[in-house]
């Protein structure tokens, strides 16, 4: 049993988790997507309405698709559901603290089956906060990172792995669009 599971050397899944109506439609690998972005990795899940309570599915899907050390970008307008989509990340990797914004503290550290930093740069204001911010102390080979408003410092965040897209769509749907830096990492997301 769990044969793509032995091959992970990363984050764990949830014990005893079968993939049961998780991400049901997983096996045929980057069926949500496929397209290659014009000049940055791969689109494993093209932009598309998702609905809210869908997401928590998409997001034990990202979950485990997760290695330690993996940088998530999210972008997308105030109120997309940026923090809501780490929550749930969070959640699927085993964190039973509440996960709250970071909007004012900058960063915050959870710890699941693996470490969970959570950085909003909404509020760095420029190069000047951008310096003093220490950005790459959360950028460690154990930990998964996710950075909403990463724009700020994107020169520092280049080699992340994934790059998550939301938007405003209907009261009850995001658009969401996932990207993963080359296909290494989107085979994780193919077989998650
Ligand atoms: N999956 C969801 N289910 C229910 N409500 C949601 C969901 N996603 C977002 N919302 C609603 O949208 C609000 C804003 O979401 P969230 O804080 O996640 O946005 P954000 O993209 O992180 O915004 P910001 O840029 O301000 O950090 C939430 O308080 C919630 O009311
Ligand atoms: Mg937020």
């Amino acid at each position: 049993m769990g044969s793509a599971m032995s091959s992970r050397t990363g984050v764990p899944g949830p014990a005893g988790s079968g993939h049961g109506g998780v991400g049901a439609n997983a096996a045929g690998g980057r069926d949500e997507g496929g397209d290659a972005a014009a000049n940055l990795g791969v689109l494993v899940v093209r932009p598309a309405p998702v609905d809210l309570s869908r997401l928590a599915v998409m997001a034990a899907r990202l979950a485990r698709s997760l290695l330690p050390g993996d940088l998530v970008l999210l972008e997308g307008p105030l109120g997309a559901g940026k923090t809501a989509l780490v929550r749930m990340v969070a959640e699927a990797l085993g964190v039973t603290d509440g996960v709250r914004s970071p909007s004012f503290t900058i960063a915050n550290t959870y710890q699941g089956r693996v470490t969970i930093n959570h950085l909003d740069l909404y509020r760095l204001d420029g190069e000047a906060d951008e310096d003093v911010f220490a950005l790459e102390e959360y950028l460690t080979p154990d930990a998964v990172t996710f950075v909403e408003w990463p724009e700020t410092a994107r020169h520092r965040l280049i080699a992340a792995e994934w790059v998550i897209r939301m938007d405003h769509d209907t009261p009850d749907t995001r658009l969401v669009a996932i990207e993963a830096r080359d296909e290494g990492v989107a085979a994780r997301w193919g077989t998650a």
